[in-house]
C-alpha cells in the first residue's frame, strides 16, 4: 500500500520491509519506546507548512507593497515546542484563551508577537494580555470596548492597548462551499450589516487608552473554496473605507482569519496557499483601488493547514470482529487502543479519515472495515470506511493520518483513558514533546 502524499506527512515513507518511517523514524520503534496510542508529528513538515504560508502570502502581497503577518492558530494544537517552531519560522501565535496565551509565553514567544481572541474574555485574561503587552486583542463585543479601555487605564502606565474589532461579514464558509447570508445567528463578531461593527469601531476610537490597529474576519474552517475569502475581504475593506470617510481614520491592518482546508481522504485536494494568497491579493488590490484607499497590512491565522497533515495517530490493533451488515456485506470491525478521546472529530462532525497498517507488508486484498475505539459507546468511530487488508490482525500497528489539528487539542479523558503523548520526529530522532498522561495525573486532579 502506497501512502497518498496529500494525507501523509511529507516525511512519511514505506520501507522495503513494509514498515512506515516518518522523519526517518520507524513507527514500530515509536510504538516500542513510547507505547500506543501516540500522536506522531513530523517536525520538518510542520516547519515547511508554516514557511509555505508565510512565503505564499508574502509573495502575493509584495507587489501591492503590503506586508503579511501569519499567526499560527494555537487552538489547532499548541504546546511549547510547537509554539517555538512556529515562531522560529517567522510566525506569530494566535491564542483564544488564557491557557493558550500562557503556553505561547512559556515557549518564549514575546507578547508583542501574540494575538488574543475570545468571545468571553475573563478579567484575568485581559489583565494578563495587557501585562505581557500582546500585539493585539481582538474585541468581540461592544461591552468589551469599555472593559478593555478601563483595564488599560487601570494599569496606569499610559500604554495604549492595541486592538482589532472582529467583524461578522455575512459569509459563512466551510466544507466545500460558502454561503453568503444577510444575517448571522451565531456568537462571534460584530455584524457589519446590523451596524454593531461600526458602533464598536467608533466606540474604540473614543477611548484614548485603545489603539485601533484594524479589523478581523474569520469566516469558517476547513474551507476548500477560496471565493469565501474574497467576498469577506471585499466586505471588510468596504467597511474600512466607510470608517475612513466618516472619521478620517484609515485602519492600518486587516486580518482575514484562518480556515484553510486540508485533504482528509486520499482523493481530496487541499486548498493551495499560493492560489488563495494570489486570489485574495487580487481582490484586496482591486477593491482598494475602487475605494481609493491604500491597501492595509494583512494578517491571516491558519491552524489546521499547518499542523493537521503533519501528524498521524499510531494505534495498536486489538480485536478484529466480522459483523454481518446484510446478506451482501460483512464489515470487519477493527478495535484500536484509543478512540473518541484522542480524536473527537468523527463523533462530533462526522469527519472522515483513512487508515493504514504501518508495521508490515499487508495483504493486497482489501476488506470493508471500520476502525473503532475502546470507549463505551457505539459512536466511538475512528475511521468510518477503511479499506484494510484482509489479514489485519491483533498486534498490527495502524496509523490514521491528518490528526494533527483538533486531535490532541480536543482530546478528553472520557472513560478515564489517559491522553496520548505527542512524539515529534525529525532526522531519525523521536522526542516526546507532550508526554502521555498517567494514572497519577488522573489522581492528581481527583482530590477525594
Ligand atoms: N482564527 C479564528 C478566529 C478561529 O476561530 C479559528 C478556528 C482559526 C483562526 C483557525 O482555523 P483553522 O485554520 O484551523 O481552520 N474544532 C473544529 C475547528 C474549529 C475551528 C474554530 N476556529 C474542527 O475540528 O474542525
Amino acid at each position: 500500500m502506497t501512502l497518498p502524499p496529500n494525507v501523509w506527512p511529507s516525511g512519511a515513507v514505506r520501507g522495503a520491509d513494509g514498515a512506515v518511517r516518518i522523519g526517518g523514524v520507524d513507527l514500530r520503534d515509536v510504538a516500542a519506546e513510547f507505547g500506543t496510542p501516540a500522536y506522531v508529528l513530523d517536525e520538518a513538515d510542520f516547519r515547511a507548512r508554516a514557511r509555505a504560508f508565510r512565503e505564499a502570502f508574502g509573495a502575493a502581497f509584495a507587489p501591492l507593497g503590503v506586508e503579511v503577518d501569519v499567526y499560527y492558530a494555537g487552538k489547532a494544537f499548541l504546546c511549547t515546542a510547537v509554539a517555538r517552531w512556529a515562531h522560529e519560522e517567522g510566525l506569530r501565535i494566535d491564542t483564544s484563551t488564557g491557557g493558550e496565551l500562557a503556553v505561547a509565553l512559556r515557549a518564549g514567544v514575546p507578547g508583542a508577537d501574540i494575538g488574543l481572541h475570545g468571545n468571553n474574555k475573563s478579567d484575568a485574561e485581559i489583565a494578563r494580555a495587557l501585562e505581557v503587552g500582546v500585539g493585539r486583542i481582538v474585541i468581540d463585543s461592544l461591552d468589551e470596548v469599555d472593559r478593555l479601555a478601563d483595564a488599560a487605564a487601570a494599569r496606569g502606565d499610559g500604554r495604549r492597548a492595541p486592538v482589532m474589532v472582529r467583524l461578522t461579514t455575512g459569509v459563512h464558509a466551510g466544507g466545500h462551499e460558502f454561503i453568503a447570508t444577510a444575517h448571522e445567528d451565531q456568537k462571534f463578531g460584530l455584524s457589519i450589516a446590523g451596524g454593531q461593527a461600526m458602533a464598536a469601531l467608533r466606540a474604540v476610537l473614543e477611548r484614548p487608552e485603545l489603539d485601533l490597529i484594524g479589523v478581523h474576519s474569520h469566516i469558517g474552517s476547513q474551507i476548500l473554496d477560496p471565493s469565501g475569502f474574497e467576498v469577506a475581504a471585499r466586505a471588510v475593506l468596504e467597511l474600512r473605507a466607510e470608517l475612513a470617510a466618516a472619521s478620517g481614520y484609515l485602519l492600518p491592518e486587516v486580518d482575514l482569519g484562518g480556515g484553510f482546508g486540508v485533504a482528509y481522504l486520499p482523493g481530496e485536494v487541499p486548498l493551495d496557499p499560493h492560489r488563495v494568497a494570489k486570489d485574495v491579493a487580487g481582490v484586496v488590490d482591486a477593491t482598494c483601488a475602487d475605494l481609493r484607499t491604500a491597501p492595509p497590512r494583512i494578517s491571516i491565522e491558519p491552524g489546521r493547514a499547518i499542523v493537521g497533515p503533519t501528524t498521524v495517530t499510531l494505534y495498536t490493533v486489538g480485536t478484529v470482529k466480522p459483523v454481518t451488515v446484510d446478506e451482501t456485506l460483512t464489515r470487519t470491525y477493527v478495535s484500536v487502543d484509543g478512540g473518541m478521546s484522542d480524536n473527537l472529530r468523527p463523533a462530533l462532525y462526522g469527519a472522515r479519515y483513512s487508515a493504514a497498517i504501518v508495521s508490515r507488508h499487508a495483504s493486497s486484498r482489501a476488506v470493508p472495515a471500520r476502525v473503532v475505539g475502546k470507549h463505551c459507546e457505539s459512536g466511538d468511530i475512528v475511521v468510518h470506511d477503511a479499506d484494510l487488508p484482509d489479514d489485519v490482525t491483533r498486534g498490527d500497528l495502524l496509523a490514521v493520518p491528518v490528526t494533527g489539528a483538533y486531535g490532541r487539542s480536543m482530546a478528553s479523558n472520557y472513560n478515564l483513558l489517559t491522553r496520548p503523548p505527542v512524539v515529534a520526529v525529525r532526522d531519525g530522532v523521536a522526542r516526546v514533546i507532550v508526554r502521555r498522561e498517567t494514572e497519577d495525573d488522573l489522581f492528581a486532579l481527583d482530590v477525594g
